[in-house]
């Protein structure tokens, strides 16, 4: 979890946004909510020196690397730098092909914690899970060799299918082209719709068209190597509050990394209220470490974008608890319904047929969003009113720097549980409300002690 500089600023990154940006982080206490990577993108280096090395920017970061990147320490941060695996970078400044030794032994020497690691201008190599998976392992060996500790985000697009071989060398890996700021307009630039096999990833990626590349990938995600469905849009503007709730718990649910990409100081009460909601965070953070699965999806009545549909997610927690996402992408608020049969469904379908125990249970319902942060107290948290103490804490907000979401998952906090709407009966039905581009985010808890097979091979 973390703060991106890419889709709010674009090239526009310098000392100054990053320092800001990461005191904001701790006054909104977002950092302690667990955002505490500030990743800087694109556009930072001017070139090599005489002795092969990257330059920064000496306009962009006057006081040079190592001095932020220290300071960012010493505020509670990791820093991430960005590269290509190419001659140049997408925005066409200096890539790491073929200097890989080099610049690992740089970015550890400033202290660098994390890497997201591009794939233009690859010269041709590509085409191949072989060719890509030995062009991205030289800057994972390379990594390695530095004996610094820093995180490995694969960034290829999902090209040469990175889910079969990117777990061996990398801790995530982008498994779409670009996101952009809508919630399901298509765009010619970005033609895949399905994940596997997509030879031309491109850019102008929605919402719902990465999400919807998920399903046939969920297994791919895993601990220690993550599927990155792209850094978030949320408080960008090109969305309703309802599509960035949805954006926000697909993100979440599915164990994308959660990187922030919007403008933090001017950050409303509303989109705060989202970014900092505990229970969904938890199921990101869950140490299961899994996706979800979508159990259903069926076509509605299409939009303006003349997309409409509705889907079932479930996913199971490591603590047992079924996770179930009723999202809602048809044009007008509809009552959705799941049955125990299709939330079960894995279990349901596993081997000889047999009832599965968990449809003998009464299942308790968490709500997940119904406690979300008022915008009165989002806005006092904004201007600094509000439960900040004086080293910038919020004392009211979920603590991850304090206490980790597994911590807090185990002791029943129940800043992470949400609030409790109801029970299912055995084998009961359950349905629920949902907005137009909404998704309920519901936490089922079994009443007794089934203690729910997971599918971990699934
Ligand atoms: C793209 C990458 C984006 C951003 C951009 C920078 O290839 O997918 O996330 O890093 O390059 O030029």
């Amino acid at each position: 979890m973390g703060w991106n500089t890419w889709n709010a600023f674009g090239c526009d990154a310098d000392e100054e946004l990053l320092l800001t940006s990461a005191q904001s982080l701790i006054d909104f206490g977002l950092r302690d909510l667990g955002y505490n990577i500030i990743s800087l993108d694109d556009c930072w280096s001017i070139g090599r020196n005489s002795s092969g090395y990257l330059v920064e920017s000496p306009i962009k970061f006057p006081n040079g690397m190592p001095s932020m990147i220290s300071q960012l320490h010493d505020m509670g941060f990791k820093f991430g730098i960005y590269s290509s695996a190419g001659t140049f970078t997408c925005a066409k400044h200096p890539g790491s092909l073929g200097y890989e030794t080099q610049d690992a032994d740089l970015w550890a020497s400033w202290g660098v914690d994390y890497l997201k690691y591009d794939n233009c201008f690859n010269q041709g190599q590509s085409g191949t899970p072989k060719i890509s998976y030995d062009r991205y392992n030289v800057m994972s060996q390379a990594l390695n060799a530095t004996n610094r500790e820093i995180i490995y985000a694969m960034c290829n697009w999902g090209n040469d299918d990175p889910y079969d071989w990117a777990y061996l060398i990398a801790n995530s890996g982008r498994m779409s082209g670009d996101i952009y700021d809508s919630f399901n307009r298509p765009d010619d630039r970005c033609p895949c719709t399905e994940a596997p096999g997509c030879a031309w990833p491109g850019f102008h990626c929605s919402i719902m068209n990465i999400l919807n590349k998920i399903p046939s990938i969920t297994s791919r995600t895993m601990s220690g190597y993550f599927n990155d469905m792209d850094g978030l849009e949320v408080g960008n503007g090109g969305q309703d509050d309802n599509e960035y709730v949805s954006h926000f718990s697909m993100w979440a649910i599915n164990s994308s990394p959660l990187m922030i990409g919007t403008n933090i100081p001017t950050l409303s009460p509303a989109n705060l209220a989202i970014l900092s909601n505990p229970a969904i965070i938890a199921l990101n953070q869950d140490p299961s470490a899994g996706a979800a699965v979508r159990k259903w999806r069926y076509l509605v009545e299409p939009d303006d974008n003349g997309q409409g549909e509705i889907a079932l997610w479930t996913r199971i927690m490591d603590n047992g608890d079924i996770v179930v996402a009723l999202l809602n992408a048809g044009n007008s608020s509809r009552t959705m319904n799941a049955t125990m049969n299709d939330i079960f469904f894995d279990q349901r379908t596993a081997g000889a047929y047999k009832t599965p125990p968990e449809l003998s249970e009464t299942w308790n319902v968490y709500d997940l969003w119904a406690n979300r942060m008022s915008n009165e107290e989002a806005q006092s948290i904004l201007s600094g009113s509000n439960g900040t103490t004086a080293n910038g804490t919020r004392t009211g907000l979920y603590n991850a720097t304090a206490t980790s979401y597994a911590d807090g998952l185990q002791n029943n906090n129940t800043a992470l549980y949400g609030a409790h709407v109801g029970s299912i009966a055995p084998s009961g039905p359950f349905s629920a409300e949902i907005a137009r581009h909404s998704v309920g985010v519901f936490r089922l808890r079994s009443q007794g002690n089934a203690n729910p097979r997971k599918r971990d091979e699934l």
